[in-house]
Parts: structure tokens; sequence; C-alpha cells
């Protein structure tokens, strides 16, 4: 069906000779026709293709390669059989260091664009011991008989046997799964069992962030408040750091895990984060976390956040900055919101440190840690 006229659709597909110029959050190539945005998925910067318009709206269009004319030097020959057409990976056909500056320059120019955050101090983005087999667990989709991942930009699913991104323990799930037949639904695949809560995917990188987040929390001080704890994995190794950690996470078998090894330090809340903080900050009755620490002081406080993607609600970024903890550790799975976040909470923190890390090779999620420090000035 043809759209209606001036919603800025047109169906005219063309096919057009560009040069690749960056490699956009989202792991699509970009280039200009005419000074529009064209994104193009499997390209590397300074690469020359022959592309074939597929959506063209005012702002931007999107395209797929038809011809690569001339290729990058940093362009492998992708391992899994299902690249391009699976909705998982993005980035395959680049080397893997490669990868790795791409995706902190992402964050740079992200920070720039939607934060209006310039200069601001990173560190090396930290790697992901394997770039391959590396996932600890996967979510398969069943239906009619196909057992596999959704296809790119669409709702219809691929039959995969291998994961090449997922660990040999997980594949052999997957190969038990297929083995049978099962009824149509969601199968999350796991490496080993444990509490069916939030962890991290990438065991190695995993470790490394929480050794990060260890070596960026100053010591000596009185109290720790893990927002969006899970089951602890940070406030666990931060003991050590604080007199006091109080976690607070809303999924109540998290809690429930989180508690089970919990010391005499450590009180875990079932509830929501913004309910807790901002009981805590204007010390009403709602939420517990003021009755737990009612003279919280925040000089010797430390907040750690690593919300889901979305990121802080404006609510609670107000209350952040109303709490003004001395120390204020983000760790963010979406550096869009983070750089949105960033912008609002400078008016109270000096951003120290923004590290990428790798959580997830070859596809184009970037996992980053923004250490921040109170400060007096509006903005640094
Ligand atoms: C990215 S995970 C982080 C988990 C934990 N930091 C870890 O490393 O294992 C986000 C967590 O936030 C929790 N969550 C999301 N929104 C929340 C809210 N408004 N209040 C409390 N918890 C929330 C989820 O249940 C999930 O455990």
């Amino acid at each position: 069906m043809r759209p209606p006229e001036g919603d800025g659709y047109s169906s005219a597909l063309r096919t057009v000779d560009l040069k690749i110029t960056d490699v956009a959050f989202g792991g699509k190539g970009v280039a200009r026709e005419n000074g529009k945005a064209v994104f193009i998925p499997f390209t590397i910067e300074r690469e020359l293709v022959s592309a074939k318009i597929t959506r063209e709206k005012k702002q931007f269009a999107e395209a797929e390669v038809v011809d690569l004319r001339q290729r990058s030097r940093y362009r492998v020959d992708p391992p899994c059989p299902y690249f391009g057409r699976c909705g998982g990976c993005a980035y395959q056909h680049i080397d893997y260091a490669h990868q790795l500056e791409i995706k902190t320059r992402q964050v740079r120019d992200v920070l720039k664009r939607i934060g209006k955050l310039d200069d601001v101090p990173m560190r090396p983005i930290i790697p992901s011991p394997l770039p391959y087999a590396y996932r600890n667990r996967v979510t398969v989709h069943a239906a009619n008989g196909v057992i596999g991942y959704f296809q790119r930009d669409s709702n219809r699913l691929i039959d995969v046997e291998h994961c090449s991104i997922a660990m040999e323990e997980v594949n052999r799930e997957l190969a038990d799964l297929r083995s049978h037949d099962v009824p149509d639904g969601h199968y999350t695949l796991r490496a080993r069992s444990g509490p069916r809560v939030f962890s991290q995917t990438n065991d190695g990188v995993a470790n490394a962030l929480r050794d990060l987040i260890v070596q960026l929390m100053p010591s000596n001080q009185e109290l720790l408040v893990d927002a969006f704890c899970g089951a602890g994995f940070f406030a666990k190794a931060l003991i050590g750091k604080f007199q006091r950690i109080v976690g607070i996470d809303w999924d109540r078998f998290a809690i429930a895990a989180a508690k089970e090894d919990a010391t005499e330090k450590e009180t875990y809340i079932a509830g929501n984060v913004e309910d807790e903080l901002v009981g805590a900050v204007h010390r009403t009755a709602r939420g517990r976390l003021g009755s737990i620490a009612p003279t919280l002081n925040p000089d010797k406080t430390a907040l750690l956040v690593d919300p889901p993607a979305v990121g802080l609600s404006a609510r609670l970024r107000k209350t952040i900055v109303d709490l003004a903890p001395a120390t204020l550790i983000y760790v963010s799975c979406n550096p869009a919101t983070l750089a949105r976040d960033l912008a609002e909470l400078r008016s109270r923190f000096k951003i120290e440190s923004v590290t990428p890390l790798d959580m997830f090779p070859q596809t184009a999620e970037i996992e980053v840690v923004a250490q921040l420090q109170r400060s007096n000035a509006s903005t640094n």
C-alpha cells in the first residue's frame, strides 16, 4: 500500500554510489547523499558501496549494500552462517580491535550529541577476553517447529542450530532443546543453573566491571546505596569499603538471592528505587531507606546506580541531585540515556571518568561506567 502523501516517505527505490563516513551507535554505517544521512548496515567507514535505498524519510534514508566497491582493511569474514540475517550481531564483519575503536568513538559522540558533554575524561575501553563464545545465557524463540532468533528488522524467526557468541554449554542446551518437540514460546538457555534473576551476561567483562567499580569507589565510607542492585553483584564486592550497604531492587527473587549470604552490614530492600530514594531525601514515611539510614550523611554516602536501558526517570534524576551523595557511580547499558542523564546530573556532580566496556562483542551494545563526584560548580 502506498503511504499517504506528505508524510515524508517516498516509495522510489534507487541505487546510489556512496562513501561510508562513520559507523553510528546502533551499528549501521553512515553515508551522505545530498547532505541527507543514509544508514547502511554491515559497512565500515571509508568503504565505497553501491546501495539500494529501501526507506526514505525527510531527515534520513536507509539502504542495503548491493555492491561493495572498495572494502575496508578492517573487514573480516564473519564466522557465523546466520550473520546478516540474524537480528543479534551487527559487527562480525569487523576486526575485533576495530570494533573497540568504533564503540569508543560512538560513546564519545553520543555524550557530545545528546548530552552536550565535550571533553569528557574517557578511559580506554575494556575489551572482552572472549570475542566469541562469551554469552552465559541466550533467549531463543520457538514457533511452528522453528527454534532460533528473530530476523533482523522482522518478527520472523530463523532456525538457529548454533550461536557463535554463546558459550559452548549454552549451545549444548540449544541442541538439547532442538532435539525435543517443544511448545511455541520463549526459552532462556543458561550455561549454569542459578536463581532466575538478572545476571551479567559476559563473565569475563562482568568481573572486569566489578573490579573497576571497586577501584573507582573511595574507601572508608559510611553508606553505600546500591540502587538497581539485582542479587547484589556489586554490593558484595564493595563491603570492605563501607560500614553499611543498602541494596534496592524491585525483583523480590533477586533480593531473596542477595539476602542469602548477606552479612550484618548488608540490608536489601525489595522496592522501587524512586520511592525509596525520594522517601530518604525528604524524610517521609514512604520507603524504608529513610528508616534504615536515618542519619544519612551525604558526605559519607556513595550511590551506585545500574538502571535498565531506559536510564533514570526525571524524578530520580532530580532526587539524586537533591540527595547529592559525595560519590555517584553510574553503570549504563545504553550510552544515549546515560548522556541524557549526565547532562542533568552535572549541575551537581563533576564527571571524573567515563569507561566503556565491551560486554557484548559482535553486537552494537555498549556498557559504560561513569564516575562522578559531587561539586558545587553548576557545570564542569
Ligand atoms: C541492569 S540490572 C542491574 C542488576 C545488578 N546491578 C547486577 O549487576 O546484577 C537492572 C535491575 O534493576 C531492577 N529494576 C528496574 N527498574 C527498577 C525500579 N524502578 N526499582 C527497583 N528496581 C528496578 C531490575 O529488577 C534489575 O535487577
